[in-house]
């Protein structure tokens, strides 16, 4: 059994400590906080060790009655290899103690690329992580593109990408995060960093992103273009899509118009906290424009891929974190982790069963 520990137990880390627990091969050593909290209560109530991550607040968990297993430098020294789930900029202050145990750490998408040894997409680069001792899986928006980008370079090639991220405000607990009731060009300039942040999963890619934040929890929604290196059908595409990992194509019959209904949707199938592991895609959106006025001076042939898809900001990074854990480790092949990965969280089920 892989032994991992996890610190930073808030949005991502509760969902990946769930999801390590799932997996045949894994087990968590215990998972890191800094303050007792409702989070807290919860980890213990699932039987997940606490460990304090900050010495000095240890007494404030004995007032509240809670019992901690030790100091956040024993998880780690217990652990094969630390998921790291603090908030954006704490996972690069804690790189040093991750190298002072030797331990390898998988930090998240608010730290920046230059912090780690290597960026991960399951999807894209599973092979190139193996060994590293720091690791950083890309963030929410970044992992929805990249799980995109990855079969339709595969399969047709990419010329360019163009992609507008209209972001959620903030997480559904994050009640001092805004807009509350604005939209705001974010960055205002461009392009905004998630280019450059899928630059570090596709080096050679050209692409340009702008990004926007609205009044919105549930989901972020991506506007795609992709110029493509031939002209397939857009239903040669969607058939392409349909048969990824961790993409929902979305049928037209199904009404779902927007974030909310995807929810909703997720609510009634049962998913652990409403979460939507996979990219959704709506079928109806896919459109290829081609033809004669797309053909280069040189006779090349291009076309222009448009589709719009929603990332579930709080759980798409979720299964990458497991699938990380195996290659850092080099326990499992791309397609062996994707399986087991997929199969013990239950997204090999589909949302809609036809
Ligand atoms: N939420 C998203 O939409 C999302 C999506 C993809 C990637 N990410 C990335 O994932 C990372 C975590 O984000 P998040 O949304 O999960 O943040 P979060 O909900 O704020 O959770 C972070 C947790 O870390 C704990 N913490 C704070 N300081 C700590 C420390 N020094 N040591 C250990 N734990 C500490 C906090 O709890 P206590 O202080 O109460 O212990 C909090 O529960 C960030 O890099 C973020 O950019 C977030």
């Amino acid at each position: 059994m892989i032994r991992v520990g996890i610190n930073g137990y808030g949005t991502i880390g509760k969902r990946v400590a769930d999801a390590v627990r799932a997996q045949p091969d894994m087990e968590v050593v215990g998972v890191a906080k800094t303050r007792p909290n409702f989070e807290a209560q919860s980890a213990v109530d699932k039987g997940f060790d606490l460990y304090a991550a900050i010495e000095e607040r240890k007494p404030r968990f004995a007032e509240a009655g809670i019992d901690l297993a030790g100091d956040v430098e024993e998880l780690v020294e217990a652990s094969d290899i630390v998921v790291d789930a603090c908030p954006s900029g704490i996972g690069a202050d804690n790189a040093g103690m991750y190298r002072e145990y030797d331990t390898p750490a998988l930090l998240q998408g608010g730290e920046d690329a230059e912090v780690v040894d290597s960026s991960f997409n399951a999807r894209s680069n599973f092979d190139t992580v193996e060994g590293d001792d720091l690791v950083r899986v890309v963030s929410c928006n970044t992992t929805g593109l990249s799980r995109l980008i990855a079969p339709l370079q595969e399969e047709y090639g990419i010329e360019k990408v163009r992609t507008t991220l209209v972001r959620r405000g903030g997480d559904p607990a994050q009640s001092d995060r805004g807009p509350i009731n604005d939209i705001l060009p974010n960055p205002v300039s461009l392009p905004s960093h998630h280019g450059p942040d899928v630059n570090t999963i596709f080096p050679e890619l050209r692409i340009d992103t702008l990004g926007l934040k609205v009044p919105a929890t549930l989901m972020h929604m991506h506007s795609v273009n992709v110029t493509l290196e031939s002209e397939p059908s857009a239903a040669g595409v969607r058939d392409l899509l349909e048969s990824e990992p961790r993409m929902f194509v979305i049928p037209e019959w199904l009404g779902l118009d927007g974030a909310g209904a995807i929810k909703e949707l997720a609510q009634d199938a049962g998913r652990p906290r409403a979460d939507i592991w996979e990219n959704c895609i709506w079928g109806e959106s896919i459109s290829v424009e081609s033809g004669s006025s797309s053909i280069r001076a040189d006779g090349e042939v291009v076309s222009d891929l448009y589709l719009f898809q929603a990332i579930h900001q709080e759980s798409d990074v979720v299964p990458e974190n497991v699938d990380a854990i195996r290659a850092v480790l080099g326990e499992a092949d791309q397609a062996e982790s994707i399986t087991t990965t997929d199969g013990a969280i239950g997204l090999d089920e589909p949302l809609v069963r036809r």
